[in-house]
């Protein structure tokens, strides 16, 4: 039976190929997506969403936007001109507009009266800042319970991209992260930069993505081409002419949990620190009294990642 699961996003080119995975992945049910602001503002991060999902045939899949700013950072939506990243995703996708449109319902709404109704397991999985997660906490304490897992993309431990010490998700909404790590979900597993980096995807893998000729191909390929010209351009890593797909690494390890190797640990979210704000504090030698709550990806196997997407972007729907 397949698995099912809610994508909670800000689309983003990482997060349009999440979606891309998990809406064509056979073993996967997509139940929803919701949007939150954070790589470009929400009704951006919904227009991409619905315009991937119309693009590959799966218009099907209902979109519900979500909060448009992070619960208590007074500085965001950042100006554009100063968040690094805007080169990796741009405003728009480069798809056609959609014909879908949003439901009505708004993200956290739809959230909260989802996992009250569930009579199957389905798995959370936000890949952009932690808002709609942290709200539906806030409204609706009970929640924590209804989700059985929660798989995440956000934090790092040797790496930072939006500050030297902390990764761009778990930044934008500090205190919403920090809710999130410290609710006592019942499993939360973290893909960090940590995962992310060692799972990139080369000029190489698009190419063969672009010659599958499907839509999913044709998509993935610009948005993977894009990242890594602004990679090289502005975030080089240790190989040229290849970037992460970070959000797409949380699908695969629903489908493949050997795609990324974990230690379980306490982490804790930083929200003070003028240096340290939105770091992850992974406990990794049990120095602190709290007991492990999070399964914290430390690595990520490339070549099962690169080979899943061809796969399932071969597919049409
Ligand atoms: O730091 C990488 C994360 O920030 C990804 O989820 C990307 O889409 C942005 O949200
Ligand atoms: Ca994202």
């Amino acid at each position: 039976m397949a698995r099912k699961l809610i994508l909670d996003v800000d689309t983003g080119t990482d997060d349009a190929v999440a979606i891309m995975l998990a809406a064509l992945h056979p073993d996967l049910e997509l139940v929803g997506v919701t949007t939150v602001n954070g790589n470009v503002e929400v009704q951006y991060c919904t227009d991409n969403s619905l315009r991937t999902l119309d693009f590959i045939g799966r218009g099907d899949i209902p979109v519900f936007e979500g909060l448009n700013r992070p619960l208590t950072r007074p500085d965001f939506p950042i100006p554009r001109a100063i968040k690094k990243s805007t080169g990796v995703h741009g405003l728009e996708l480069p798809l056609p507009a959609p014909t879908s449109v949003k439901q009505s319902k708004a993200a956290v709404e739809f959230l909260i009266e989802t996992y009250r109704a569930a009579t199957e397991e389905i798995v959370l999985v936000p890949t952009g800042p932690l808002s709609n997660i942290a709200a539906a906490i806030a409204l609706y304490p009970k929640f924590v319970d209804l989700v059985p897992e929660v798989v995440l993309m956000g934090g790092a431990h040797h790496h930072g991209n939006v500050t030297p010490s902390a990764e761009f998700n778990i930044w934008a909404d500090p205190d919403a992260s920090a809710s999130v790590f410290a609710a006592g979900f019942r499993k939360l597993v973290c893909v960090p930069l940590d995962a992310t980096h060692e799972a990139l995807v080369s000029l190489a893998d698009t190419a063969a993505m672009e010659a599958l000729g499907t839509p999913a191909g044709i998509a993935a390929s610009r948005f993977i081409s894009r990242r890594i010209h602004a990679y090289d351009a502005n975030q080089p890593m240790a190989e040229r002419g290849a970037a992460p797909v970070h959000d797409a690494l949380c699908i695969a390890y629903l489908v493949d949990p050997s795609v990324i190797t974990t230690d379980f640990r306490h982490v804790a979210v930083e929200t003070m620190g003028p240096l340290t704000m939105g770091r992850t504090v992974v406990d990794t030698n049990f120095r602190g009294e709290n007991p492990p709550n999070c399964h914290f990806a430390f690595h990520a196997d490339r070549g099962k990642f690169n080979a899943m997407m061809l796969e399932t972007f071969a597919r049409t729907a």
